[in-house]
């Protein structure tokens, strides 16, 4: 079987592939959000032996439209209110296939996909009032971006001497600063930064889940006393659980007073600025910035952006030129900027949908996102048998199916298997998450397909499992 497809070819099976998808998309108001893979399809995908036969192309298009498009993550679906997972644009979708097809590295040189991100790097950076000079980077996602913006970090703090030596010049250990509330994602970077999981410091938070000041101060001071080193605060500008940002203005204050690194953690919150700027004072001041498009810009995953003010610390930190990469130089390098050399064109769906849509138009979105929250908290309060826990300024809320007459120590395990439940039957799909140890039902809007008729829906849904197995258990 060649490899190559004649012009011919290629555009009856990309014709074909395109239908398939615009038929999800036809489908998706009828379909359950999500539906389990069945067990004799999973084992025959789990265990398909190495193709040392060949297969022909229209045959595996049916096998991607028999066994792969019919059980979606469900994000695309109006209903799916999960973790942070928006469904993608569709005019992003056929940007990455455009992306594809064009095929660039974009570690940099002179070719079209370089400038291009530079491009939508300068919007980003207008958008979050950094300055154009500053460094930025797109990568895989928020986790990421926070890896490369802490890694920048660890390099200014250690006074440029990390790369040499890494931490054997250090005299005493480095500590940084996140709330209860931050997210996992900062565990990892700093954990494989070499900082070590010990010295984060996660700072309790107040009645609102933003970052206690007061308690951050004497942590501060207490580090200090004990001759540890502290370098960086690791706020959140919307965290995962509520929602909540930390006070960002009074944390910047603190980094200037104490010499320490601000990095915000926008990859769910970051871009709520375009609907809400009031509740960003201060973002603008940090040195680091993680945000992350393929959440609520609606960019097909994968797709993640870091900023650090200080571009030249930004390429001090990475910038390696072996002999074979010296031609096609009039810029700095993309790859000097961050961990990879190939670099995929992630940019273009920006580029497009960005212009499609327009800053107002997708002001007007997050807008819609926050109202619907909104209405779903309100309805929420409405309701016998939920209680309210967290109504963040975003677009998550946190609640809890509470009927009168069940005790309270069940309320954990009911709630956990009434999520099961809904997500099995696929009226809708959500999670749960802890808050102040309790279990509780985690609802974010991050969707430009959600109405206020799947708010009832899913609280129908919720209410009718909830039903049932306070029957079927005897609660
Ligand atoms: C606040 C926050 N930070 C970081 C991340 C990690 O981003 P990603 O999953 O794109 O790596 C998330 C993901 O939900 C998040 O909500």
């Amino acid at each position: 079987m060649p490899i190559d497809l004649s012009p011919e070819e290629f555009r009856r099976l990309g014709y074909r592939a395109v239908d398939m998808l615009a038929d999800r998309l036809a489908q998706l108001h009828d379909l359950p959000v999500r539906r389990p893979v069945p067990p004799d399809l999973r084992e025959k995908i789990l265990h398909q032996p190495v193709p040392e036969d060949v297969t022909d192309a229209d045959t595996l298009l049916t096998t991607i439209q028999s066994d792969i498009l019919p059980y979606p993550m469900g994000n695309a679906s109006s209903r799916f209110f999960a973790w942070v997972n928006s469904p993608p644009a569709p005019l992003g979708i056929i940007a990455e296939l455009l992306a594809a097809g064009h095929n660039a590295s974009v570690a940099g040189g002179d070719h079209a996909a370089t400038y291009i991100e530079h491009a939508v790097l300068n919007w980003l950076k207008t958008l979050f009032h950094l300055p154009s000079d500053s460094g930025g980077l797109l990568c895989s996602g928020g986790s990421v971006a926070n890896i490369i913006a802490l890694a920048v970090m660890r390099h200014v703090q250690a006074g440029g001497n990390m790369r040499a030596h890494g931490f054997n010049g250090e005299s005493a250990p480095m500590v940084v600063y996140t709330s209860t509330q931050g997210h996992s994602c900062l565990q990892k970077a700093i954990e494989l930064l070499g900082i070590g999981n010990d010295y984060l410091r996660r700072i309790p938070v107040n009645d609102r889940y933003e970052m206690d000041i007061a308690a951050l101060q004497a942590q501060i001071a207490a580090d200090k006393a004990a001759g540890l080193r502290p370098v960086c605060i690791a706020a959140s500008a919307g965290t995962v659980n509520t929602g909540a940002i930390d006070p960002l203005n009074a944390l910047a204050d603190i980094c200037e007073q104490e010499n320490l690194w601000l990095h915000v953690d926008g990859a769910y919150g970051g871009m709520g600025i375009l609907a809400r700027p009031e509740l960003y004072s201060g973002m603008e001041r940090a040195d680091s910035l993680a945000i992350d498009p393929h959440k609520w810009l609606y960019m097909p995953v994968e797709c993640g952006c870091v900023f650090v003010r200080d571009e030249a610390k930004m390429r001090e930190t990475f910038s390696v030129i072996p002999p074979y990469l010296r031609d096609d130089r009039d810029m700095p390098w993309f790859s000097e900027y961050g961990i990879q050399q190939t670099r995929g064109f992630k940019a273009l769906k920006l580029w497009v949908v960005m212009q499609q849509i327009g800053i107002e138009g997708y002001r007007d979105l997050i807008q819609r996102d926050i109202d619907l929250s909104k209405t779903l908290q309100s309805k929420i309060r409405h309701h016998p048998d939920f209680e309210l826990t967290a109504a963040g300024e975003l677009s998550i809320t946190c609640f809890r199916y509470a009927p009168a007459g069940i005790a309270a120590e069940q309320l954990d395990e009911l709630n956990r298997e009434l999520v099961l439940i809904v997500q099995r039957e696929g009226q809708a799909f959500l999670t749960t998450t802890i808050l102040n140890n309790q279990r509780v039902l985690r609802v974010c809007i991050v969707n430009f397909r959600t109405t206020d008729a799947d708010l009832d829906i899913l609280l129908a849904a919720l209410a009718d499992a909830g039903q049932r197995l306070i029957i079927t258990r005897s609660m």
